[in-house]
C-alpha cells in the first residue's frame, strides 16, 4: 500500500487562494518531506489516506503523532517536533498533568450530562469565564466546537437587530460549516459551495506591511464598513478577529475604537473571534483588551478545552438574552461536564502560572529574536505580531514585496526536519503560535532551526 502522491494536483500550488489559511498537501515539497519518512510512518499515512476523505490542508496528513506532552508532539518514529502550530489548542501545553488530574476525577462522577440539565461544572465554568469579560458580558452558550458558537453568535444577532446581512474580512475564516462559510470570506472554503444567501459583503482586513492606504496609518481601512454600514441597512453584524491569528496581523487601537463607534451608531452588533487568540495567546486574557473595546458577542473555542476536550463558548450582553423561545445551539454536549472542568482547569493553570504575563515577556524576546534574523536574511520583508503569536513574512524583494511562496515552503520543510513544526498562512507567512508553557531557552532552540532553514532557503 503506502501513500501515492497525485502528481497531476501539483498544479494548484498556482491557485494562490489555496494558501490563505494554510499550506497545501500536495505540494512539491510535500513529496520530497515523504521520501525522509521511515517505512512504518509512510504504511500509517497510506492506511490514513485510503480511509479517510481527502481534503485541503489536512488527509494526506504530514506524520503519524503518538504522544504529546508540554510543547512538544512526538512521532511513531519517536521524533519530537516543538509545535508551533498545535492549532492553537495548547496555550498551557500538551497533556497539563493539572488538567489531567481533575478530568480523571470528572470521568468517573459524571463524565456527560443530558440536555435539559444541568451541573456544577458547567454552571462554575460559566461564572468564571463572565468574572473575566467586562460587565455587560455575562449571558453564555457553550458548543462542542468554535465553528458551532460562530452559528449561534449569527442566528443570535439576527434575532437582536431583525436585520441578517454580515460583513467580515476579505479572506477570513471563522470556521468551516455553511453557516461560517457564509459569513466569512476564505475562498478556500467557498470554492464548489455558493452561492450563498446573503452573500457576506467583505471588507478588506486592515494589514500594516502592505497597507493599501500607504503608510502606517489603518485607521482608513474603517472607512470602507462606514460606507457599507450607511448605505445597508440591513447589515447586523460585523464579525471579524481581533488580531487576524494566520498571519499575525495586529490593527491599531485607532482603527479598533473607530470601528466599534461605527457598530455601535449603525445598530451592528460587533462579534469578535477570539477562537484561536483568547486566553493569554496576545499578552491578554482576551485579545480585545488591548484596544480598550468591548464586543457585543465574543466568541472563544480551541484553548478553551485546554487541547484535550472539544469545547467553545459565546459569551454575549445580558441585554440579548432575549431568545428564549428559538434554540440557539441545541447541541448534544452543551453543557459538557468535562469540557466545563477542562475550560475551569486551564483558566486555573493560566493563572497560577502567570502565563498571560509570561506570554508578554517571552513575545518581546521572541520578536528581538526575529527582528534579528530579518537583518541577517533580506528575504525576511517583515517581522509582525504580540505577545506569543508572531509572523514572519517572507518576500523575493523587500522593495516589490513579491511573495516567496516557495521558499517559505522551502523554510517549512526544513525546519520540520530539524523538530520545529509551524505553519505557513497566505502562502508566505511563517506563522508561529508557541504554547505560552514554553521557556526562553527552548524559543532560543526554535530561533536556531529557523536561522538555519532561512539561511540555506536565502543561499538557493
Ligand atoms: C478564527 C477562527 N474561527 C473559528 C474557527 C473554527 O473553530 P473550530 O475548528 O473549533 O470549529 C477557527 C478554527 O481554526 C478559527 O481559526
Amino acid at each position: 500500500m503506502g501513500y501515492v502522491p497525485c502528481a497531476t494536483k501539483l498544479r494548484y500550488m498556482t491557485d494562490e487562494h489555496l494558501l490563505t489559511e494554510g499550506d497545501v498537501n500536495f505540494s512539491a515539497h510535500r513529496q520530497e518531506w515523504y521520501k525522509v519518512i521511515d517505512g512504518n510512518t509512510i504504511q500509517l499515512l497510506g492506511e490514513d489516506a485510503d480511509v479517510f476523505m481527502h481534503q485541503s490542508l489536512s488527509t494526506p496528513c504530514l506524520d503519524v503523532i503518538a504522544s504529546c506532552e508540554g510543547i512538544y508532539i512526538t512521532d511513531t518514529a519517536g521524533k519530537r517536533y516543538m509545535d508551533f502550530h498545535g492549532n492553537n489548542v495548547h496555550q498551557i501545553g500538551y497533556r497539563n498533568q493539572y488538567v489531567v488530574e481533575k478530568l480523571k476525577a470528572q470521568m468517573d462522577l459524571l463524565p456527560f450530562c443530558p440536555r435539559r440539565y444541568t451541573n456544577t461544572a458547567a454552571i462554575q465554568f460559566a461564572k468564571k469565564l463572565t468574572s473575566l469579560l467586562p460587565g455587560p458580558l455575562n449571558r453564555v452558550l457553550f458548543a462542542p466546537g468554535g465553528t458551532s458558537v460562530i452559528g449561534m453568535a449569527l442566528k443570535l444577532a439576527r434575532v437582536v437587530t431583525g436585520k441578517y446581512k454580515v460583513v467580515s474580512y476579505k479572506d477570513s475564516f471563522h470556521g468551516a460549516s455553511l453557516d461560517a462559510i457564509a459569513a466569512g470570506g476564505e475562498g478556500q472554503f467557498k470554492k464548489y459551495m455558493g452561492p450563498f444567501n446573503p452573500e457576506p459583503q467583505n471588507v478588506a482586513p486592515p494589514d500594516s506591511y502592505r497597507n493599501i492606504f500607504g503608510g502606517t496609518n489603518d485607521e482608513k481601512y474603517a472607512d470602507e464598513l462606514e460606507v457599507l454600514f450607511k448605505t445597508d441597512p440591513g447589515i447586523g453584524a460585523f464579525i471579524a478577529e481581533t488580531i487576524r491569528n494566520t498571519d499575525a496581523q495586529v490593527p491599531t487601537k485607532a482603527y479598533w475604537q473607530r470601528v466599534r463607534a461605527l457598530c455601535t451608531q449603525y445598530n451592528v452588533l460587533l462579534i469578535l473571534d477570539e477562537i484561536p487568540i483568547a486566553f493569554g495567546r496576545t499578552g491578554k486574557m482576551f485579545a480585545f483588551e488591548h484596544y480598550g473595546i468591548e464586543p457585543d458577542i465574543i466568541c472563544l473555542g480551541k484553548g478553551l478545552g485546554a487541547g484535550i476536550i472539544p469545547f467553545a463558548a459565546m459569551v454575549a450582553k445580558n441585554e440579548y438574552n432575549i431568545a428564549a423561545d428559538v434554540s440557539l445551539g441545541h447541541y448534544t454536549h452543551e453543557k459538557s461536564p468535562m469540557g466545563s472542568v477542562a475550560a475551569t482547569a486551564m483558566l486555573e493553570y493560566i493563572e497560577q502560572e502567570n502565563l498571560v504575563e509570561k506570554a508578554q515577556t517571552l513575545g518581546q524576546f521572541l520578536g528581538q529574536a526575529l527582528r534579528n534574523l530579518q537583518t541577517r536574511y533580506p528575504i525576511i520583508g517583515d517581522v509582525r505580531g504580540i505577545g506569543l503569536l508572531w509572523g514572519v513574512e517572507l518576500v523575493k524583494d523587500r522593495t516589490t514585496k513579491e511573495k516567496a511562496i516557495a521558499a517559505a515552503e522551502q523554510v517549512m520543510y526544513a525546519c520540520l526536519k530539524n523538530g520545529l513544526s509551524f505553519k505557513v498562512s497566505q502562502g508566505n507567512v511563517l506563522q508561529l503560535c508557541p504554547p505560552l508553557v514554553i521557556t526562553e531557552q527552548q524559543l532560543q532552540e526554535a530561533v536556531d532551526i529557523l536561522a538555519e532553514a532561512l539561511e540555506e532557503a536565502s543561499n538557493k
